[in-house]
């Protein structure tokens, strides 16, 4: 068109909105209910509202918790005003990051012990041989993790089913979803007992898993249930996998952060580790929790292979499928939050320093687990608390009901999941009794209200 006639040409018709967009038909997607409930907490302008949904470490007042460690760890960097520190890394990653974090997963001999000093007797022959079985990759942390290892499984092994957890971190159904691989619930959890429900985990497994079939298990502290298999159900378990050839895939989000020790937490990795027959797994490792970089996405993906003799490149070659994935995804994972971990992992003294900050996270929730029991019981609150105790890290299933948790918000401002999973470290000594008293008051409803 020559530019004269650009004012006589016709207007063109409004387009039809729903007929004209290619992007007319698109689905609605489901919403993710921590974000948005986060969301509505913050534009709630009730002065005494508590926010017991999402799960971030929060202080007794209520705040954020920059952890010492990191801030020390962050002053080192800033000082050592190194000239590459906004370079790309590798598409692998921070070699040194990798191995420091991959050595905290599998306990072998960094040289360094978690408690700051020099570890002098490690089985080194074990640990090689070990070592030589893995392959790690840097990820944007540990959702970056679980979706690398999704794609990598669903690509390279065609698995028929995926067994998850029910319930799980909602997570996990939404990226083996995306990775097109069909999902299957094992029953995690008993209601009755609000515990791990061994007996019919293992029944599910035995009898309708299918040989090379992906099973997500929580390394430690399952969110949202705060309830995990004890090291005996642990040890039992890896053999259904050996017996049924079944594929591990561990989410490793709270080590450290459940129980304090970074040891007690990696009990299961490191057992099905050291299965004969030997078991191949996969490990998505976080530091959102145990570091408090959640911002940061710092992470990796470990990749336990078993090659034969003749098979020795094998490790690479599955290192240069993962790369090939990053590479068209991302290209590399971000390195300012790696860069703090390996900073603290490499020196003895930051490294026993973060064992305190653990010790001080843990321990405050184990404090407010405590103070929301004895609350409850304080009260008479009608029910069985004793799980509250019982369960294990940032979450406990409190066993509310759907509308319990609804009343519970709608009358006094206390958001929590609608499953009755509360973040409880959203709790502190000044709001723990009102929340004690929230949940005393629909709880007593809800019983009158069906008595009735
Ligand atoms: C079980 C579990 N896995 C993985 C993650 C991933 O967290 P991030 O992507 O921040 O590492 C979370 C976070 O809440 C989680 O609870």
């Amino acid at each position: 068109m020559a530019p004269s006639q650009i004012h006589d040409a016709p207007i063109p018709p409004a387009p039809n909105k729903q007929s004209e967009s290619r992007f007319a038909s698109l689905p609605i997607p489901p919403v993710d209910e921590p974000f948005t409930l986060n969301a509505e907490f913050l534009s709630d302008t009730y002065p005494q509202k508590v926010n017991l949904g999402i799960g971030v470490y929060r202080t007794e007042s209520g705040d954020p918790w920059p952890l010492p460690v990191v801030e020390e760890a962050e002053t080192q960097l800033h000082r050592s005003k190194n000239v590459a520190r906004h370079e790309y890394l590798t598409i692998q990653g921070d070699g040194k990051f990798l191995n420091l974090a991959r050595d905290l997963v599998f306990g072998f001999d960094s040289g360094i012990e978690p408690n700051g000093t020099h570890q002098q007797n490690g089985d080194h022959n074990k640990d090689k041989e070990n070592k030589d079985r893995i392959v790690s990759i840097q990820t944007i942390s540990g959702t970056g993790a679980n979706r690398l290892g999704a794609e990598f499984l669903a690509r390279s092994l065609h698995p028929r089913n995926v067994w998850i957890p029910e319930p799980t971190w909602a997570n996990h159904l939404t990226i083996w979803d995306l990775v097109g691989v069909e999902r299957k619930p094992y029953p995690y959890f008993d209601p009755a007992t609000k515990a791990f429900n061994y007996d019919s985990t293992v029944q599910t497994l035995k009898t309708q898993a299918q040989k090379g079939d992906v099973v997500i298990l929580h390394a430690c502290a399952h969110n949202p249930t705060g309830a995990d298999p004890s090291k005996e159900q642990w040890t039992k378990l890896a053999s259904i996998f050996q017996q049924k050839g079944l594929i591990p895939f561990f989410d490793l989000a709270y080590q450290g952060f459940a129980s304090g020790s970074l040891d007690e937490d990696a009990f299961a990795i490191r057992h099905f580790m050291n299965c004969t027959p030997r078991i191949e797994f996969c490990v998505a490792q976080s530091f959102s929790k145990n570091f408090g970089l959640y911002g940061q996405r710092a992470g990796a993906l470990h990749l336990v292979t078993n090659p034969a003799e003749s098979e020795s490149s094998l490790p690479q070659i599955a290192l240069a499928n993962l790369s090939h994935l990053v590479r068209g995804e991302y290209s590399m994972a971000p390195r300012g939050g790696s860069e703090i971990v390996r900073t603290v992992l490499s020196s003895p003294d930051l490294r026993k320093k973060w064992g305190e900050d653990l010790k001080n996270m843990s321990g405050r929730i184990k404090a407010m687990r405590q103070a929301l029991y004895d609350e409850l019981l304080k009260l008479g609150t009608p029910g069985k608390w004793e799980h509250i105790l019982a369960q294990i890290g940032m979450f406990s299933y409190t066993g509310l009901t759907e509308p319990q948790v609804l009343a519970i918000r709608q009358r006094h401002h206390v958001y929590m999941l609608k499953s009755g999973r509360i973040s409880m470290s959203g709790l502190n000594p000044k709001n723990v009794s009102y929340v004690a008293r929230a949940i005393d008051d629909v709880v007593r409803t809800v019983t009158l209200a069906r008595k009735q």
